[in-house]
């Protein structure tokens, strides 16, 4: 590649950091406020990440693509991703309306694997944002990827995706089977830990009462 193209390329990931920057400040600022106003926390952490040149590269010449800047901006939606993680699963819903509404935020995409899990079990919340970031000459729209899901959620999660790597992307049935189970397990203890939440919090507004 020759030096300009790769000042292009670099510049083309800088804006992806920009917009990752963005989107991590708005959901701290959301967390504070929540926990100012309701006196709890709706993220318990989040992880960001950018796609590495040689993956989005990857990914454009498995989707037959061409490897140009063009086609990565509008056909990979995951070159800056954000992972949140919440206690609860009400927590996930909140987390989407705040950010949805924000004026300067489109919602490309929307995937609601809470409501309806993958066939796996997966559960998760998938988010494509677009948002403006303002450069020194000029304003660009990037997307960004945000994922939300419990910490039960995300401990399936990441378990599932070791397994899914270790077996070559071809899990033998009878433990896709258990994972389908565990996922289930994982699905009533989140519905038991925020009944459990819900009773605690009435207890707490009675004792201020
Ligand atoms: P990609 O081409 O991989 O982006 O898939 P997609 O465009 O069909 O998007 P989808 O919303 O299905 O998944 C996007 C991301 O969600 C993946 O890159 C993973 O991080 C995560 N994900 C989706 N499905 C699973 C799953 O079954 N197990 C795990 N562990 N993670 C998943
Ligand atoms: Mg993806």
């Amino acid at each position: 590649m020759k030096s300009e193209q790769l000042k292009q390329w670099a510049h083309f990931f800088l804006t992806y950091k920009f917009a990752l920057d963005e989107v991590e400040t708005k959901l701290n600022i959301l967390n504070e406020e929540f926990q100012f106003i309701h006196d709890y926390n709706p993220i318990e952490h989040m992880k960001t990440r950018i796609k590495s040149p040689e993956s989005v590269m990857q990914k454009l010449r498995r989707k037959g693509l061409d490897i140009t800047l063009e086609d990565a901006k509008a056909h990979i939606r995951d070159i800056a991703g954000v992972r949140v993680i919440c206690s609860f699963s009400t927590d996930i819903y909140h987390i989407v309306e705040m950010i949805s509404k924000q004026s300067d935020i489109r919602v490309v995409e929307l995937k609601d694997y809470v409501k309806n899990p993958k066939p796996n079990g997966y559960q998760s919340i998938h988010l494509i944002i677009e948002i403006p970031v303002f450069l020194t000459n000029r304003t660009e729209h990037v997307l960004v990827e945000i994922q939300i899901r419990t910490i039960a959620m995300d401990f399936w999660a990441s378990l599932e995706h070791k397994i899914y790597y270790k077996f070559n992307e071809q899990i033998p049935p009878h433990i896709q089977q258990q994972l389908k189970g565990s996922a289930s397990m994982i699905d009533s203890l989140d519905r038991h830990m925020l009944a459990l939440n819900e009773e605690v919090q009435k207890h707490r507004e009675q004792a201020l009462k």
